[in-house]
Parts: structure tokens; C-alpha cells; sequence
């Protein structure tokens, strides 16, 4: 098996040679799969192919013999048996690992859940868990993991208000992102803050570290201490913002997603840049990624006919991130936790006054990968197919 996940034996029905060259096997519940010689070959198990040890293909794609055909083939057992031609070489393949394929479950989203785009009508609260449970429990950490995919926020309360348990949490999900603020970082009242996180000030719907290449896919912030007045949290599912733009706005969409700004983060030793647009679709597929937060956007990069209508953009786009229709507004209590999607979800918090109590959260960044990577490693390993929660639509159509 060319994999570390075992699968299931789901039987071929048929396999056959077409007149292109490639295998068509089929399965009885009428599912197929077109199979090109040379990934055939390429992923045929053993030396010269997957490495049995490590599972990777052990074969430099220069001595790959591009004329590669399939001499034979056969179904035994249920599973693909194929001889390939001029070299002599036979091989078996798993029909489950190939049902895999079929089903579209080796593309990157096909074994996260489908995303629930939310206004502060559909999700009043963050989705909320219990954090002690999640440090325990795989099925319950799961749970959790679910709602922050599908959602871009989810919610742990409960937990103990002391450091550590931000770092034991993300420990949990995968690696910590360091950054020039360290692996974890505090959220209090500096004398001499290196951010405007470190003051008083309120913070409106925003992204953090957009003056980076690729700013942290997640962001956990855990709250020790809370006895100020004002200070509470907000969040705004970035994507409702843009879709309402795309549907109300165009030409405030066009310019948030074309004019492009320079975001900076600096101190003494540190000068980070970064230039985009405030959405950045990247390649086109979710997730997007929100540049937004004005204490680090610099200067417009943009043809400077822009300028106005950049302008004018962002502050729609501000208005709407935080107005009540969109951003919602939850206490941050000691002992809770709250993790979101760092580039889809912006976030915020109201001014407060810290001169009769104090204000300390902890907070850590994963990158995306982390939290797809253990998402996809936990739902091999508890949600088999029929467990109710709504994986992609690839993993849907292949239960169906
Ligand atoms: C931040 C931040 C939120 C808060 O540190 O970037 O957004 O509640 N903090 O203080
Ligand atoms: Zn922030």
C-alpha cells in the first residue's frame, strides 16, 4: 500500500485497457477511475517505485521510461494486477487506495469540512467547547476542529487561566509559528509596546501579521485574566464581508481585491514587508486571505489614480466588517480560549480601561497546514464514513 492509511478492500469489478493507452477500472456501485500508465508505473509498490519504508516514490523522474505501456492487466482478488511493458515489471494495487483516488479524496480539501460562510444573524456566539474535554479526548478535539474549519472560530472554555495551556492546546494541533514576538506571545498593557495590541486602544475587525508573505493561517488566544472595563472581543467572517461587496459593491470588490497596499511591522531589530490587496484570493480557491489592519499598513502601491477609490474601499470595507450585521461581540473569560482562521476571520476588541483591573491573554499562530494536517490524520483515525459530521463535498459523494 502506497500510503500510511489502510483502507478498505473495496473490490474492482473490471479493469480494462482503452484505446488511449490508460486503465479503466471500475467498481460495482458504477464508480471509475482512468489511470495514466506512467502514474501507474510511478506508483507501483516496491524499489524503482513507492518505497515500502517510507511510502514515497523512490523513482527520479529522469530514468522514468516515458514510453511506459501496460503489457497486461487483470483484476484478482478485487484488486489491479498490471504488467508493464518494455521493462518487465509487475505490479499490485490496493483497490481501496484507488477508491481514494476515484473519490477525489487526495486533493487538499476533500477530508476537511465544507466552510459555512456566517453573518452575525446565522452564528450570534462563537461555536463552543469544552476545553478540558478537547485535551483529552480525540473525538472531542475533533468536534472542535470541525467547527473551526467550517466556521474560520471556535470556542474552548473552562480551561486553567495559566501560561502553558495556549502552547499545550497548539502543541496539540501541530507546530507553533514563531515570529519576531515568539513562538507565544502576550496580549497586556506595555509601558512600551511594540504593538497597538499592547494598549488600551480598541482594535476594529483585522488580520494580524498581513505585512507577511504569508500571514499565520491560525491564531489561538487564551485569556488568564480579565477584570477591566470594556475589552470585549469581536470577530467577522471575512468571506460574508466579501460576499456581500461582490453582490452589493462591485466596484468596492474590484478595489479591494486589485489596489494593493504596503503592510510593515517593525521594532528595533525586525522590518517586515509585505504588499497586497485587502482580500487577496490568491489562486482563486478558499481560503483567501484578509490584509487588514491599519497601525501596519503603510503606504498605497497602487497607480496613484487609485488612491481615492482605494480609500473609499477600505473604509466600506471597514464599516461593514464592523458593523452588527456582521462582527459579532463575546466576553473573553478567564479560562477561555479562542482560535480562528487568522486569514478569513477578522478580529478585534473594544477599548478598555485598565486602570481598576487587568487584561492578559497568551497567544500562539499555526500555520494552515498544522490544523489541516491534524484534521485529516483524526479523521482517518475516529470518523469512518457515516459518522454525521459533514465532511467535503468529495468525501459526500463518495458515501453516498
Ligand atoms: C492582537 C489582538 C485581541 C485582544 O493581539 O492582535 O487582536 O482581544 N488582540 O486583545
Ligand atoms: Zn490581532
Amino acid at each position: 500500500m502506497p500510503d500510511y492509511y489502510s483502507y478498505d478492500w473495496i473490490s474492482l469489478e473490471s479493469a480494462s485497457l482503452l484505446p488511449n493507452g490508460r486503465v479503466l477500472v471500475t467498481w460495482p456501485d458504477g464508480h471509475e477511475l482512468e489511470c495514466h500508465p506512467l502514474w501507474l508505473r510511478e506508483n507501483s509498490p516496491g524499489p524503482g517505485g513507492i518505497d515500502p519504508r517510507s511510502k514515497e516514490n523512490d523513482l527520479d523522474v529522469a530514468k522514468l521510461d516515458l514510453d511506459t505501456q501496460i503489457k497486461a492487466l487483470s483484476v484478482e482478488n478485487g484488486g489491479l494486477v498490471v504488467e508493464f511493458g518494455p521493462e518487465s515489471r509487475k505490479a499490485r494495487f490496493h483497490p481501496g487506495w484507488l477508491r481514494h483516488v476515484a473519490d477525489g479524496d487526495h486533493y487538499p480539501f476533500a477530508l476537511l469540512p465544507d466552510l459555512q460562510v456566517w453573518t452575525s444573524r446565522d452564528l450570534p456566539e462563537p461555536p463552543t467547547h469544552l476545553g478540558p474535554l478537547v485535551i483529552e479526548n480525540d473525538e472531542a478535539f475533533v468536534d472542535w476542529l470541525h467547527d473551526l474549519l467550517r466556521y474560520g472560530l471556535a470556542r474552548l472554555v473552562s480551561l486553567p487561566p495559566e501560561d502553558g495551556v495556549v502552547e499545550l492546546i497548539g502543541r496539540r494541533i501541530g507546530v507553533l509559528r514563531d515570529s519576531n514576538f515568539g513562538a507565544t506571545w502576550h496580549v497586556s498593557v506595555d509601558l512600551d509596546p511594540n504593538s497597538t495590541a499592547n494598549t488600551t486602544i480598541g482594535l476594529p475587525a483585522h488580520s494580524d501579521l498581513p505585512s507577511r508573505e504569508t500571514p499565520p493561517g491560525f491564531q489561538l488566544l487564551h485569556c488568564l485574566e480579565n477584570t477591566v472595563a470594556g475589552g470585549r472581543s469581536t470577530m467577522t467572517d471575512g468571506l460574508a464581508v466579501a460576499q456581500h461587496f461582490e453582490e452589493n459593491e462591485p466596484e468596492v470588490m474590484k478595489s479591494l481585491t486589485n489596489d494593493e497596499w504596503v503592510f510593515s511591522n517593525r521594532d528595533g531589530k525586525h522590518d517586515h514587508r509585505w504588499t497586497g490587496p485587502m482580500i487577496d484570493r490568491g489562486d482563486g480557491r478558499v481560503p483567501w486571505t484578509f490584509r487588514a489592519f491599519h497601525p501596519v499598513r503603510g503606504f498605497p502601491a497602487m497607480p496613484p489614480e487609485r488612491i481615492n477609490d482605494a480609500y473609499f474601499a477600505m473604509q466600506r470595507f471597514g464599516r461593514v466588517a464592523n458593523s452588527s450585521d456582521f462582527q459579532i461581540r463575546y466576553d473573553l473569560n478567564p479560562g477561555d480560549l479562542i482560535a480562528f482562521d487568522n486569514r478569513r476571520v477578522l478580529h478585534g476588541r473594544e477599548s478598555f480601561d485598565s486602570s481598576e483591573g487587568h487584561r492578559r491573554l497568551r497567544g500562539t499562530y499555526l500555520d494552515s497546514d498544522e490544523v489541516y494536517s491534524r484534521m485529516r490524520v483524526l479523521r482517518h483515525s475516529i470518523h469512518e464514513p457515516g459518522h454525521s459530521l459533514a465532511f467535503s463535498s468529495a468525501r459526500k459523494e463518495s458515501n453516498a
